[in-house]
């Protein structure tokens, strides 16, 4: 009498798609990637002219509501995006639980979730309404949650956010200012941060935007989804992959030393990999690392680090892999972070914050790709399935006769 669970007719029929290579999880009006072409467009904009001539909160309202904004529409999304910035008091007590050196990414992923504990008026993904404060609060607060981990991880005390500042201004001034000295950003500083929360702002169904998506298609609140996104962002192969880039160039060090970890990343004994390179999608040069490879001059040159070593070594790099045959086979072509690390760095942001930069982003992508999922018709709860290969069914063995 034993079924043999395992038999593919047991379990009705099914596509089997690990990794989910062939699969489209949802419809959506947001993004569109054709990854043969190098295209990547928001809600129908190129890239290229978004980051040229807009500007983050424009690009977020974008992606949140569908079209650009008027002037009208544009100046009250900003006011209440940049009045919704200050976190409730207490919840500067979460990070005094952590430990000084904590990741940003761990005081981030607390932190985000924590706030369904404070803003429980706009926790219920139902209701429409809630659903926009919501946008705004995640919007406004996540880059304060970012520039305060960094505070607490060197000792200093939390900067407020200043209404005086565009969003990546502000940014720059809760990391770097502190109560003994002012800070001013430097404008083409923030032009070019502003520039990187653009094009990370959203990349369709990537993992971290999938786990929004998934964890929402059971009504949990947005707090909890955007926690949850950047969970699934923080690894290595997705957004710590700016953090690794860095790392990993700061290892190799010298352009004699090369060869050696191009060999270790064809070398398939070897789990290392080329951090920064190769995409699932984009199987020519990402339209994205383009750009970013534009800004890492400017930024270099306005700060007079054109000759910065590291920058030199990446181009090195660059080169040697582009022209390299397991990497043109295999289609391997530097991705956005691999640049946007270098870029960062100029600014004086520590490796560790990367990361987190990317989540602030990304933050408008998840917002607007939840908020897409949950007012669709089609919406039902994400529940895959899977292929049983366990043992087939058998009888409870009693203790005394176990082997
Ligand atoms: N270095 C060396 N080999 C690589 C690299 C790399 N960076 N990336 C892929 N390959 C190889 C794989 O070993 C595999 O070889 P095989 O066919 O001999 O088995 C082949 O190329 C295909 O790779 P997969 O892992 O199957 O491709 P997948 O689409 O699953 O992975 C990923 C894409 C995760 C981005 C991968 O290219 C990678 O690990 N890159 C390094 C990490 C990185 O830069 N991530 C950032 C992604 S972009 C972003 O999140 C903004």
């Amino acid at each position: 009498d034993v079924i043999d669970t395992r038999s593919l007719s047991s379990q009705g029929i099914l596509t089997y798609d690990p990794g989910f290579m062939s699969t489209a999880s949802c419809s959506s009006n947001i993004t569109y990637i054709d990854g043969d072409a190098g295209l990547l467009y928001y809600r129908g904009y190129p890239i290229e002219q978004l980051a040229e001539h807009s500007d983050f909160l424009e690009v977020a309202y974008l992606l949140i509501h569908g079209d650009l904004p008027n002037a009208e529409q544009k100046e009250k999304f900003v006011n209440t995006v940049t009045r919704h910035t200050l976190l409730h008091d207490l919840m500067s007590n979460f990070y005094r639980g952590f430990r000084r050196d904590a990741h940003p990414m761990a005081v981030m992923v607390g932190t985000v979730g924590a706030m369904s504990a404070f803003y429980r008026d706009s926790s219920d993904s139902f209701d429409a309404k809630q659903r926009q404060v919501a946008a705004y609060r995640l919007l406004a607060k996540v880059p304060t949650i970012a520039a305060w981990s960094y505070k607490y991880n060197v000792g200093l005390p939390f900067m407020y956010p200043q209404n005086r500042f565009n969003y990546a201004e502000n940014f720059l001034y809760m990391m770097f200012a502190t109560p003994a000295e002012d800070y001013e950003p430097n404008p083409i500083l923030a032009r070019a941060l502003d520039r990187i929360f653009v094009l990370h702002a959203d990349h369709e169904q990537n993992a971290s935007s999938s786990t929004v998506r998934v964890v929402g298609s059971s009504g949990a609140n947005p707090f909890a989804c955007v926690a949850a996104g950047i969970a699934s962002l923080w690894g290595p192969l997705h957004g710590g992959a700016n953090e690794a880039t860095l790392t990993m160039l700061e290892e190799i060090g010298d352009a004699s030393r090369i060869g050696e970890y191009i060999r270790r990343a064809k070398d398939k004994t070897d789990s290392f990999r080329l951090m920064g390179f190769g995409h699932r999608v984009y199987k020519n040069m990402d339209p994205r690392a383009a750009i970013m490879r534009q800004t890492c001059h400017e930024v270099l040159n306005e700060l007079g680090l054109h000759d910065d070593p590291l920058f030199k070594l990446a181009l090195e790099l660059e080169k040697i892999a582009l022209e390299d045959d397991y990497f043109v086979e295999k289609k391997l072509y530097p991705n956005v972070d691999f640049y946007s690390g270098i870029v960062m760095r100029a600014m004086g942001i520590p490796n560790s914050m990367f990361t987190a930069i990317f989540a602030l982003a990304r933050t408008a992508g998840w917002v607007a790709q939840w908020m897409e999922m949950v007012s669709s018709v089609e919406q039902r709860i994400a529940r895959p399935r899977q292929l049983y290969t366990g043992p087939v069914r058998r009888d409870f063995v009693p203790m005394e006769q176990r082997t």
